[in-house]
């Protein structure tokens, strides 16, 4: 059973940018993790996998998978990793310029946490509203998806960059 519509989401991506790779060890950061969908697609992938959310029900047993419950700006990160996967959404407005404003705000927090989060040669998958300008830099290839299971009428958007390029 899948905890959530989201892990049809996370495999659509992963199908089309072969970013989790079995048995390569990969460990990996998930922020904005509950309900669990992404989670359940990965962990199954990753040597290891750091779940953060304010809260996070439907929590998976298994030995490689840690949940951190907190606010993401209230973090200190310490290590970095393979792959950073941000689903980081809040609670729709209704208004179009806060919304986006917010999941802007989102956005370029983790891009400025990159040089701490991501490992050199490290993916970042990381959501975003498509009537927002955002930028990234300092990867090898970046592309941005519309994703076939995001319904058609969602603004929603993912960019994906492959080859992080510092550290
Ligand atoms: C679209 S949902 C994630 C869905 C998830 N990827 C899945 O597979 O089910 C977005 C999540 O971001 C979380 N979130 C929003 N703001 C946050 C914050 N400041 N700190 C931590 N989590 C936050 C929400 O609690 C929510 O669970």
């Amino acid at each position: 059973m899948m905890l959530s519509q989201a892990y049809r989401k996370l495999k659509e991506i992963d199908d089309k940018f072969h970013l989790l790779k079995q048995g390569r060890w990969q460990d990996i950061m998930e922020i904005g993790a509950h309900q669990g969908g992404w989670t359940q697609y990965a962990y199954k992938k990753a040597r290891k996998i750091l779940c953060i959310d304010w809260i996070i029900k439907n929590k998976i047993q298994k030995r490689n998978i840690r949940y951190i419950e907190c606010d993401v700006f209230s973090l200190s990160f310490y290590r970095s990793f393979d792959i950073v996967l941000s689903d980081l959404c809040h609670n729709m407005s209704g208004d179009k310029y806060y919304d986006g404003r917010r999941l802007a705000c989102f956005y370029q927090y983790i891009k400025n946490r990159l040089p701490t989060i991501l490992k050199k040669g490290g993916c970042l998958v990381c959501k975003y509203f498509n009537y927002t300008n955002i930028t990234m830099e300092n990867f090898r290839t970046i592309k941005h998806i519309k994703l076939r299971s995001s319904k058609d009428r969602s603004s929603e958007m993912y960019i994906i960059c492959k080859g992080y390029e510092l550290n």
